[in-house]
């Protein structure tokens, strides 16, 4: 009962998965879509009165040999069956082309959608176990995924098309014969089915494997640390342990695999015979003259069909499956609430003058973890009042900034500005009022010119601005022996671009600053 419950739930969730990637992802391309699914349906259909004309042909044939058909009618049929032939390969472009258009769209969609969503997300959900874990498993997987479950679910439509009008050309007849092709097909189906799961729980499983293998690797795609692997000799020692991974989260698999052939073979036999049994009796007919050989020629062909399209389903649902436990991943990260809210309304209490900040008994430990990392902080800013905090490393200096740029939340104890509580100000326009410079900063990879003026977009970029600014930055001096100047394209990675030295990098973050 259990595990009758189990399937019922899956088949639920997989069916409002597919339902939330059309209603999401695919909205805005209802024709593109339907368009598609009309090609499916066509390519489906069409080789059953290929192989319907071709059976008629000849069935008609025999009966001009033996002198009783019509020639004219041969003719016809002849004709008829050539365009036949040909509309695949129409229809095939067009399915091209919009199969593309769609793809495209989804992808574009998809990429801007986990943008759009990072940006909002604040950054305790981000930087939580859970969000991170989301977001490296959404990179791993999560886009092609949305993009493959559309494709694989107009492909299960077509193959039932397919699966539904054999079916019914082989109940017009001996009706029969489908109850024992059916039963015959049951072990493939089930082992397929249980197999496919046992796949997904182990890459489940494994996942932590994954995200270690996928850790070492970066070490061998960003340059710094491609340097240190070479200097400290570490490449072959790293290319091992990524070999052990490897083999690790890839021998389940395997094995999982091999047994699966094995039981494939069986169970594909199994059907065969089940076939062989509906021919048998379909060439009786004929040997009886129940059916003419054209009308067998045709029923053989509905008979591989029926086989190929019931293959066809079997891997689109196990498709299907796959995609359905990323999408999940997605759909949940989609849904992510931010910890920290944002009050609506929110106030403003700034004005010309910097503001009065208040620390009052300020405790905080990080989320989901058992330390304090502040302990009682009270501490009062007044207005253009200039302070250093100092203190060994781990100490939470960097943890009191997130406090006041409200990437946190106290866990106990209130920040005030300006007399009032923080939880009461409008988030985006407060760090919007803060100039900061972190420990771990954006290096950006576009001209000077606007790399100093992203400090303040909201500003037109105005050059005199730019250079008042790189020269408090003290950035001016060297901007200017750069072959371009201002004009200089940065990032080495970039063709004609500029590597600035780690310092060079610092002044041009600070000269930003200034600019805001
Ligand atoms: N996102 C986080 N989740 C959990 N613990 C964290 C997180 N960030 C920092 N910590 C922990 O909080 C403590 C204070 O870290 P913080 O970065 O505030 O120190 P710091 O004073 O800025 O140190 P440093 O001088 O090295 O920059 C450390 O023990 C650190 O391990
Ligand atoms: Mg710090």
């Amino acid at each position: 009962m259990g595990r009758v419950h189990k399937v019922v739930s899956d088949t639920k969730n997989l069916l409002s998965n597919i339902t939330y990637v059309f209603r999401h992802v695919a909205k805005g391309k209802v024709r593109v879509l339907l368009g598609i699914l009309a090609i499916q349906a066509i390519t489906a259909f069409v080789p059953f009165i290929g192989s319907f004309l071709q059976g008629e042909i000849i069935n008609t044939l025999v009966k001009v040999v033996s002198g009783q058909g019509q020639i004219n009618y041969l003719w016809t049929l002849v004709g008829a069956n050539l365009i036949m032939d040909t509309v695949p390969q129409l229809i095939y472009t067009v399915s091209g082309f919009l199969t593309m258009d769609l793809r495209f769209h989804i992808e574009r969609f998809v990429n801007i959608a986990i943008a759009q969503k990072r940006a909002a997300l604040d950054v305790a959900t981000i930087e939580s176990p859970e969000g991170n874990d989301l977001m490296s498993k959404i990179d791993e997987n999560g886009q092609w995924r949305l993009n493959s479950m559309v494709s694989t679910t107009v492909y299960f439509i077509s193959s039932a098309i397919t699966l539904i009008t054999s079916s019914a050309i082989l109940i017009s007849h001996e009706w029969w014969l489908i109850i024992i092709i059916l039963l015959g097909t049951i072990p493939e189906f089930v082992t397929d089915i249980r197999y496919d799961k046992h796949v997904w729980n182990i890459h489940d499983a494994k996942a932590q494997v994954r995200r270690r293998y996928y850790n070492i690797r970066q070490h061998f795609g960003w340059i710094p640390y491609l340097i240190e692997l070479k200097l400290f000799g570490l490449a072959q020692s790293f290319i091992d342990r990524a070999m052990v991974l490897f083999t690790q989260f890839q021998r389940d698999e395997l094995n999982n695999h091999k047994l699966r052939s094995f039981y494939r073979i069986i169970t594909q036999a199994i059907a065969q015979i089940t076939l062989g049994i509906a021919s048998i009796v379909y060439i009786k007919s004929v040997l009886e003259g129940k059916i003419q050989i054209g009308t067998l020629t045709f029923l053989l062909s509905s008979l591989a069909r029926f086989r190929g399209s019931f293959s066809s389903i079997l891997s689109n649902i196990s498709d299907m499956y796959d995609n359905h436990q990323y999408i999940s991943d997605y759909v949940r990260f989609m849904e992510l609430e931010p910890m920290i809210k944002n009050p609506q309304p929110g106030l403003k209490p700034v004005g010309e003058k910097s503001p009065k900040i208040e620390f009052d008994g300020v405790w905080f430990k990080y989320p989901g973890t058992k330390n304090y990392i502040l302990k009682d902080i009270n501490l009062t800013i007044e207005p253009g009042e200039m302070i250093a905090l100092v203190g060994i490393n781990g100490a939470g200096k960097s943890t009191l900034l997130k406090l006041l740029f409200r990437f946190y939340d106290p866990t106990k104890g209130t920040i005030r500005v300006n007399g009032v509580d923080m939880k009461e100000i409008e988030m985006t326009w407060w760090q919007s009022q803060l100039g900061v410079l972190l420990q771990d900063y954006a290096n950006y990879r576009f001209l000077t010119k606007e790399v100093i003026h992203l400090g303040d977009t909201s500003k037109k970029l105005l050059m005199p601005e730019v250079e008042k600014a790189a020269k408090k930055g003290e950035a001016h001096g060297f901007i200017k022996k750069w072959e371009k100047g201002y004009d200089q394209m940065l990032g080495k990675e970039f063709t004609g671009g500029f590597e600035p030295s780690i310092g060079q990098w610092q002044k041009l973050a600070l000269s930003r600053l200034f600019l805001s």
